[in-house]
């Protein structure tokens, strides 16, 4: 194979002499080739390379010498799109070649190998693929400087580059390289920068790099996962100055050796699985400045030697074993300004005069075990960013100092067991963005003065904070999370609160506050979560409450709180919790909307309320108080509407909080449109390369594939080549009043990632029409392939691998993803096949959209097709995922009898019971005979335990009884642990040509 490379390689320079001889201006020939392929189609770059200029010299990006030969090609950052020809072979005057960011594709051209005087290549972060060019002897005469960081290369690292004489730079982190990093490059004898990092390497780490004498530079980790650990030989590397060997599968200990690297002034090999202790020889490092060994497995004690480490600037041991105390000498560390121990085993106290080498940008020795106060110089730097000492022991005040480190970006001191006030200035600092003090001891009034345009979280629960909340908590314009949860504080809950636009969480529970809610809260749009329960406040639930379209917890519970609860509360889709227990409400609970799937528990202790969470207890009108004469027929029919729904609305409230955020997102979406009613809108759930228009554009009679109780199917075929399948719901109403949360069920939708699954790619919508773009499935549905004239071509290991596919589809939606989804449509046309015959599941979770505009808002479609519902259904009207595991069934039962569900067998016989009664009556010596008996007639093989297997499985899940059913995960296991499985077949190539 490198022989015939050579060989290429020797032809083409042979060539390329010939060309390069043939006129004077080779250059500019070869430079106009070049043009043709680095420039994409259609794009205007290197617009003055004009053919027909002889004065090639003065194009973008193009230098040349005294003799007008091209010496450096030089593209940074220009957007080309194209390819490197093999033509580059004819600039033989070529010295630098750098195009970088440029958005380039295709292999390398192998003639670069060629060039006599190539000092640098630099292809860094481009889109280059396939295998590096493997070059022979010879390659790269002169090359000094490679560097293709970033791009798309893969197979195993080039072994010609080994034998480029002059190579060294090396540079080919960032790409899909695998296999082991060749003892060849051990033999580079000049490099002195060599990167493999972000590969797929593996293997062991060769302990030859040691003879890289001239070696500086090592990134060898990242993604690269090795086996074995460090070789101590790397020690011997003496001019190395950098070792990154981070997050590469490294394990055992880190040998003493690397304590000789004299120069080293970096260390990084953060999260492997190294174990031992730290060894004290690393003391010996004397240039070094960082030092990076968090995340691992590390024990012991942080050596004592450490205190010669007179440069270091970083220490990070986070995530360790390590134990002991936090040695007094790195205070003194003169130049340390990260310190990041978090996630030890650390005792005793913080080192009194840490911060005072005036240096410490940033502390985190949280979850450790350390005690005493905290050391009153840590901002003596003022510049310290960030204090973490979070889940320790420490105790006693915060020092007032702290308020005064106006460079503070993030204070968590929560979890301890620090007392005393709060130092008024940390309610002041202008960076700051986390205040997080809660579970101390903390007392005293929150200060009058409290600001900072980048806070975002101010938590102080569970302390022993009094007084009031004063107005100027409202001057916090990026506070999203305020938690003052479980202290003593009083008075009322100032209005200025409105002003917090950005607040997601306001937990205010467990207070004495009193007063009403104030009515400008309902300002405050972004809020997902309010809790105020357990305080003493009173007056009514505001009525603007519904303004508040996010909303996904409201806990007013344990309050003084009277009124009635507003009835527009119905429309706030997003409330999944609203507790009102142990107040002084009076009147119906609404019926409607979320509230049909509210808690009993959540209306409790409200002798003034009534309906239909609390009808069993509080019925209206019987004497339960409240006007019960306001429709209590209403809410009995509701209440049965309610259980219908449950199924789903459970799903709902199971989906919480990112549902909520997505109906929100659904909200403003309509929001948005509503001014141009027919203005369509794409949502797209990932990178899709064609616009709404294209979409338009194939919705032609033509192209329709589909029509069935969901709508029209289109295929589209896109300008990039992409098909796509449109289906285009009917019966849907338009807009926001009859989205229904439409927007945000099909947004959780299109968040299912499964192989078996047909992936939904977005969708497009108007006030009229909603179309969803699946992937396109090039071998249709499985009905229509069985029920075809090509059923007898799927014969039974196929069947059997597709009903295997479908089964872990269908498994995935009940159990493996979030929200669970019911499918309530199981058929076999909803299973469609790929153009390797793969199944995948279609149609999920679609079937309660399919209602017509001004039904029920309950679920009042069917649920599922003829022949496929489950027989619950018919009495309970209700489904679940057994239901879904019966229509299963239904379809094992058509890939075993190659009949229709319904049809043919008689008034009122579907296939479930056909497939009964025939094997029961039928007279044959054994199971297997009879079984017989009902298989598809088309197929000649035969094969009886595959056969059996499969009846089986689809008769446990048509069993009567929903509960006697198999869930979809013991489905898949029998579908996927035959007592004799069928060999995986390669799909039927006289299938292929449909
Ligand atoms: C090159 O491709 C990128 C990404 O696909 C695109 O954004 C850019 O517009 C293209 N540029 C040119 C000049 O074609
Ligand atoms: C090539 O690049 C190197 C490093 O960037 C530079 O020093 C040298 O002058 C360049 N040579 C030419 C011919 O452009």
């Amino acid at each position: 194979m490198k022989a015939h490379l050579s060989r290429l390689v020797l032809f083409s320079i042979a060539f390329l002499f010939v060309l390069a001889a043939s006129g004077g201006d080779g250059d500019l020939e070869a430079l106009i080739k070049l043009k043709a392929a680095l420039v994409a189609p259609g794009s205007s770059a290197l617009g003055n390379w004009d053919p027909a200029s002889a004065d090639y010299c003065s194009f973008s990006g193009v230098t040349c010498d005294e003799n007008s030969r091209v010496v450096a090609l030089t593209f940074t950052g220009v957007q080309l799109n194209g390819t490197l020809p093999p033509e580059i072979g004819i600039l033989r005057g070529l010295v630098n070649l750098t195009v970088s960011c440029s958005g380039l594709v295709g292999p390398l051209p192998v003639e670069l190998a060629a060039l006599p005087s190539l000092r640098l290549l630099n292809v860094s972060n481009n889109n280059f693929s396939g295998g590096f060019p493997h070059v022979g002897a010879g390659g790269f005469p002169t090359l000094e400087v490679i560097d293709a960081y970033n791009n798309n290369f893969s197979g195993r690292l080039p072994l010609g580059l080994a034998a480029a004489p002059r190579l060294r730079y090396l540079h080919l982190g960032g790409n899909y390289f695998n296999g082991m990093i060749p003892e060849e490059y051990s033999d580079i004898k000049n490099l002195e920068y060599l990167a493999l990092n972000g590969n797929s390497l593996t293997g062991r780490v060769p302990a030859s790099l040691s003879r890289l004498s001239k070696l500086k530079e090592m990134y060898i980790g990242y993604y690269n996962m090795y086996v074995g650990g460090i070789p101590p030989e790397l020690g011997m590397l003496s001019s190395l100055v950098r070792l990154d060997m981070a997050g590469c599968g490294l394990s055992g200990p880190i040998p003493t050796s690397l304590g000789s690297l004299k120069h080293l002034d970096t260390l990084f090999l953060q999260i492997n699985r190294l174990s031992g202790s730290i060894p004290p020889e690393l003391g010996g490092l004397s240039m070094l400045k960082s030092l990076d060994l968090s995340i691992n497995e590390l024990t012991g004690e942080v050596p004592e030697s450490f205190a010669e480490l007179k440069e270091l600037k970083l220490l990070s041991l986070f995530r360790n074993h390590i134990r002991g105390a936090i040695p007094p000498f790195v205070a003194d560390l003169p130049n340390l300004e990260v310190l990041q121990l978090w996630e030890n085993n650390f005792t005793m106290q913080l080192p009194e005069s840490l911060g005072r080498n005036g240096r410490l940008l940033k502390l985190d020795v949280a979850s450790n075990r350390i005690t005493g106060t905290i050391p009153p110089d840590l901002c003596a730097s003022g510049r310290l960013e960030t204090l973490v000492l979070m889940e320790n022991g420490l105790f006693g005040p915060i020092p007032e100092k702290l308020g005064e480190c106006k460079s503070l970006t993030r204070v968590r001191l929560a979890k301890n067991f620090l007392n005393g006030p709060i130092p008024a200035g940390l309610f002041d600092l202008p960076s700051n963005d986390m205040l997080e003090l809660s579970e101390n001891f903390l007392s005293g009034d929150l200060p009058p003065v409290i600001a900072g345009n980048k806070l975002g979280m101010l938590a102080l629960s569970n302390n022993l904070i009094t007084g009031s909340i004063p107005p100027a908590i409202g001057s916090l314009p990026a506070l999203q999370n305020l938690a003052l949860d479980s202290n003593h504080i009083s008075g009322a809950i100032p209005p200025e609160i409105g002003q917090l636009k950005q607040l997601s969480k306001l937990n205010l529970s467990g207070n004495s506050l009193s007063g009403d809610i104030p009515v400008g809260l309902t300002r405050c749009s972004s809020l997902v979560m309010i809790d105020l329960s357990r305080n003493n406040l009173t007056g009514a639930i505001p009525e603007r409450i519904p303004a508040l379209q996010i909303l996904n917890t409201l806990n007013l519970s344990r309050n003084q709180i009277s009124g009635v609860i507003p009835p527009e509360m119905q429309r706030m889709r997003s409330l999944t919790i609203f507790d009102l227990s142990y107040n002084r409400l009076a009147g119906v609970i609404p019926a409607q909307g979320q509230f049909l799937v509210f808690n009993e528990s959540w209306f409790v202790g409200n002798p003034g309320l009534c309906g239909p969470p609390l009808h069993v207890r509080y019925p209206c009108g019987a004497g339960g108080g409240g006007d019960g004469n306001s429709g209590e027929g209403h809410s009995r029919q509701r209440r049965w509407d309610a259980k219908r729904a449950l199924p789903l609305a459970g799903l709902a409230a199971a989906a919480g909080v990112p549902l909520a955020a997505a109906a929100a997102k659904g909200w403003r979406h309509w929001r948005e449109r509503k001014g141009r009613s027919k203005a369509w809108k794409m949502t797209a759930f990932q990178r899709l390369d064609f616009t709404v228009e294209d979409v338009m554009e194939c919705l032609k009679d033509d192209n329709v594939i589909g029509k069935g109780g969901a709508g029209i199917v289109y295929r589209g075929s896109m300008a990039c080549g992409t098909e796509v399948a449109i289906k285009r719901l009917v019966g849907r109403g338009a807009g926001a009043e009859h989205d229904r949360g439409f927007t945000a069920e099909v947004t959780t939708l299109g968040r299912i990632r499964h192989r078996n699954i047909v992936r939904l790619l977005g969708f497009v919508s108007n006030r009229e029409t909603n179309l969803l773009l699946y992937e396109y499935m090039p071998g249709g549905s499985l009905g229509e392939m069985l029920h075809g004239s090509k059923g007898a071509h799927l014969g039974w290991e196929a069947r059997w691998r597709i009903a295997a596919e479908a089964a872990r589809g269908l498994c995935y939606l009940h159990h493996d993803c979030s929200p669970l989804i019911l499918h309530r449509d199981v058929k076999s046309n909803n299973i469609l096949l790929d153009s390797n015959f793969e199944a995948h599941v279609a149609d999920f979770g679609l079937a309660k959209f399919l209602h017509h505009p001004g039904a029920s808002e309950c679920v009042s479609s069917i649920a599922g097709s003829y022949g496929y519902i489950a027989p619950e259904y018919a009495y309970t009207l209700r489904v679940d995922e057994k239901s879904d595991v019966y229509s299963f069934g239904v379809v094992l039962l058509e890939l075993i009898t190659g009949r229709r569900p319904v049809g043919g067998f008689g008034d009122g016989v579907d296939i479930v019971r056909w497939v009964r009664k025939t094997v029961l009556e039928a007279a044959e010596a054994t199971d297997s005979a009879a079984i017989l008996l009902v298989a598809d007639k088309r197929l000649t093989s035969t094969p009886l335990d595959l056969i059996t297997n499969l009846f089986k499985v689809a008769m446990l899940c048509v069993e009567e009884q929903s509960t006697a059913r198999p869930t979809m995960r013991e489905v898949v296991h029998m579908l996927s642990n035959p007592k004799s499985p069928p060999p995986p077949p390669p799909p039927p190539t006289d299938l292929l040509s449909l």
